[in-house]
Parts: structure tokens; sequence; C-alpha cells
């Protein structure tokens, strides 16, 4: 069989790693990829968003089976597109996508299906927004509508931090017509859990849970990234809360898609919160996280080409996704200055990988038989072990020994779900 795989950063470096496990698998195409990508798979420099490029690629490739990993091509419909022309997909179409495409849909849905979630209020004009923000609570959450590269939601103190928001957003609109509308919702506290699922339109399958570190800096300090290291699984996220997520957001969520008449097969991505109310969602995405895809695949020990083939031909079962019981975390190598200002071109020295350890690479290119760093988030360093503990001091190892020349990274990924394990554990003994 000869994959399509469309996109080009660590999540898709993961995934094609996991596609290759599969005997039938001949070829894998990646579109953009990226110089790590070109190891385990063919890459062609296409954009994920040039839709035209893509299926002119496609008709010429006829491949087997594609999957769509990166949000804006499935905003824009791509999965629609290829299924028109014969190539089967994972990954949902354009009418089911918009879960992630716009926040005041997936704002309507929960609330029309009463899955929990922070309320909130739509404004579509600067001076409507600024009118309800004199008088709200602080701290209080100002999101855009649309796609904003992982940057549209925006937590407010004050009402003059607001209006600089609703300024940059509804007036500057610094992510174009994302801000149009606004959603303008309660503040929640609580620990944060990353739920991946599986799912065909009628069941879902939720995978292992994950945690994100969002923050550039440690201590969860500076600004909001698409996110430095992850690990799985996430101690919060007990069996007991897991069962509340499936009876209160998961089964309810799929099935208001399907009422809706927007079926959504592929990987939906649950952004919860665990509030002393209960868990409610932050937001979905309608694809697989970065960089929680490469602590949740290699725990994965069933075939994802077949789950994946099941997703997109309504034949989803449960017992067709089997999960390792052991931990994995992923720690991000940045370029120094990222997310903001960075330097790239630097050639990147990676080692040899053993058993339980992988290198996901996102930001880099090939030039002249060397890699070179290219991006923001350069590549993961992801290992698996029987426990978290084993598992985030060989990410860390296998980290150190990869170099480049402004290399930056969090020493503090994992610190908090050890230390919220290790109090579960203490609580446990305490109640025995
Ligand atoms: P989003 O783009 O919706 O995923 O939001 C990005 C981050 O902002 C989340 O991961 C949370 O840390 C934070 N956030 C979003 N919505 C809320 C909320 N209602 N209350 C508190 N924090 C939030
Ligand atoms: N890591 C968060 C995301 O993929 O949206």
């Amino acid at each position: 069989m000869n994959i399509l795989v469309v996109g080009g950063g660590g999540r898709e470096h993961a995934v094609i790693k996991a596609l290759k496990k599969n005997q039938t698998v001949d070829k894998i195409w990646c579109l953009p990829g990226n110089g790590g990508i070109e190891a385990d798979a063919e890459c062609f420099p296409i954009k994920a968003t040039d839709l035209d490029g893509i299926l002119a690629f496609a008709k010429e490739r006829r491949p087997d089976f594609a999957v769509v990993t990166p949000d804006d091509p499935l905003c824009l419909g791509l999965v629609d597109l290829l299924e028109e022309i014969g190539v089967p997909c994972f990954g949902p179409r354009k009418n089911a996508a918009v879960i992630e495409g716009s926040k005041v849909f997936s704002k309507q849905l929960m609330e029309k299906y009463k899955i929990p979630t922070a309320a909130a209020h739509t404004f579509t004009s600067p001076q409507s927004a600024l009118a309800y923000l004199e008088s709200c609570d602080y701290p209080t959450v100002i999101k855009a509508d649309g796609l904003a590269l992982g940057k549209g939601a925006v937590i407010v103190s004050s009402y003059e931090d607001a209006e600089r928001v609703i300024d940059d957003m509804m007036v500057k609109k610094i992510f174009g017509e994302s801000g149009s509308h606004v959603l303008i919702e309660e503040y929640l506290t609580g620990p944060e859990v990353s739920v991946l699922s599986f799912t065909d339109g009628n069941i879902v399958v939720p995978m292992v849970s994950s945690m994100d570190h969002k923050r550039a800096r440690d201590g969860d300090e500076g600004l909001n990234t698409g996110g430095m290291g992850t690990i799985a699984p996430n101690p919060y996220y007990t069996s007991e809360i897991a069962d509340v997520c499936m009876k209160t957001i998961f089964l309810p969520t799929i099935e208001a898609m399907r009422k809706e008449g927007r079926v959504f097969k592929g990987c939906l991505y649950f952004g919860l919160m665990l509030t002393p109310k209960g868990p409610k969602v932050i937001e979905y995405n309608c694809r697989f996280g970065d960089p929680e895809t490469q602590v949740v695949l290699p725990l994965l020990q069933s075939d994802l080409l077949t789950v994946m083939q099941a997703c997109r031909n309504g034949t989803l079962t449960a017992d067709m996704v089997k999960f390792s019981e052991g931990a994995a975390c992923c720690v991000v190598l940045a370029s120094d200055g990222y997310p903001q200002k960075y330097e790239t071109g630097y050639e990147i020295v990676l080692p040899e990988t053993k058993e339980g350890e992988e290198i996901y690479v996102a930001g880099a290119k090939r030039a002249e038989g060397k890699l070179l760093t290219a991006g923001g988030r350069v590549l993961g360093a992801a290992a698996t072990a029987p426990d978290l503990k084993g598992a985030v001091k060989k990410a860390y190892a296998l980290a150190e020994k990869i170099s480049f020349k402004n290399a930056y990274m969090r020493r503090d990924i994992g610190k908090r779900a050890l230390e919220a394990q290790a109090g579960r554990e203490t609580d446990k003994h305490i109640s025995e």
C-alpha cells in the first residue's frame, strides 16, 4: 500500500513512524514533510494548504490511503476533495472540522447538547464586547472565533488588558477574519488534560491521556507556544474521571455532531479542564495534537493504519485500540527565542536511538547532506518506559545527546505530573 501523509511537523513524523510498522505499507509520501521526516518517507515540497497541488499529486500517484493531520487543510475541506477523487482518507470532512475551525460553532454545539464547558458570550462588534467587559468578572478569557495558530485565546486580568486584546483581534484583526467574532468566556481553573480519541462517527475510543506544557519557560512561565513537551498518561486523569468524560463529554459530542449532520470521523482531540465542578471542555481540535501525538502513538500497541481505516469505514470497535501500560515523555528542543525571534540554519547532530527512544523532527531541512534547523520547534526527544519517572529521565537523557547551536528546552517537562502522581500515592496510602 502507498500512503499519503499531509503535514510536516513532529506530529506527522510520529504518525509516519507508526504507520511504517504495518507490513503492508510500501511507500509513504509526505507533503511537505521536513528534512528529518525524509529519513522515513518520501517528501515533496507541496504545502499542506496548497489544496490544488495536493490534489494534482494524488491524481498522479493514486495513494491507497491518505492521512490529513493539520487543522488548516482539514478546515479547508481537503478530505472532501480527496475522497471525491477516490482516495480514502483519515480525517474529518470540512463540515465536521468546523468543531475546531469555529469556536463559536463549538460553543453553541456544547450549549445546545448540554456538554460541560465554560459559560460564554459571543460578540460581533468591538463596542458590544467592550460594553460587556466593563461589568464582567476578571480574570476572563477572550477567544478569536477561527484558527489563530494556537494564539487565539487570551486570559485577561483587567478591563485595560481586555480593551487591548479586543482592539488587536476585532479592530487591527491580527488574526484576520478569525477575529470578526469573539467569545468572552468564564475563566476556569484546574489541571488540564488532553484526550485524543479515534472515532468513526458512531463510537469513540479515547487514546491514552496526555499533558501538554504550552508555556515557553520552566514553571509554566513565559509566552504560549505550540507545546514544549508532553507526558502520557496524565496522572490527573483517573479512571473515574475518564468514565465521567465518556458519559458527559465524549459520547455526547460524537452524537451531537451526528445529529447536526456533521458526522466526525478521524481523531477528535478533547482539551479538558478538571474543574472543581467536574471536567469541562476548553477546546476541541479536529486532529491529532502536537506534541501530544509524540507521546500517545509510541504507547499504541495496535496497528495504526488498521485503526485509521476502521475510522474512515465506520467499522471501529473499542477492542481494536490497545495501549501499553507504560508511560512516555517528549521534550521539545526549540531554537532559542521561540516563540518570538530566533535564528535558524544551524547543523543538527542526531545520536543513534535505542529501543524505546525516538526523535521526531519538526523544524529542519536538509542541505548539502546536513540536517539544519529551520523552525521554532526543531524536534522532540521522546522515550517510553514502564513508568513516568523512567520515561522523563530517558527523554531528557536523549535530549542531552542532541546538539545544535541555539538549542533551548524546558527542564521541567513531567515535573508537575510526577508531583501529582506522588501526591495521589500519598493520599491513597493515608486512606488505606
Ligand atoms: P485554547 O486555544 O482554547 O486551547 O486555549 C489555550 C489555553 O488557554 C488553554 O490550554 C488554557 O490553558 C487556557 N484557557 C482557555 N480557555 C480557558 C478558560 N475558559 N479558563 C481558563 N483557561 C483557559
Ligand atoms: N498541543 C496542542 C495542540 O496540538 O493544539
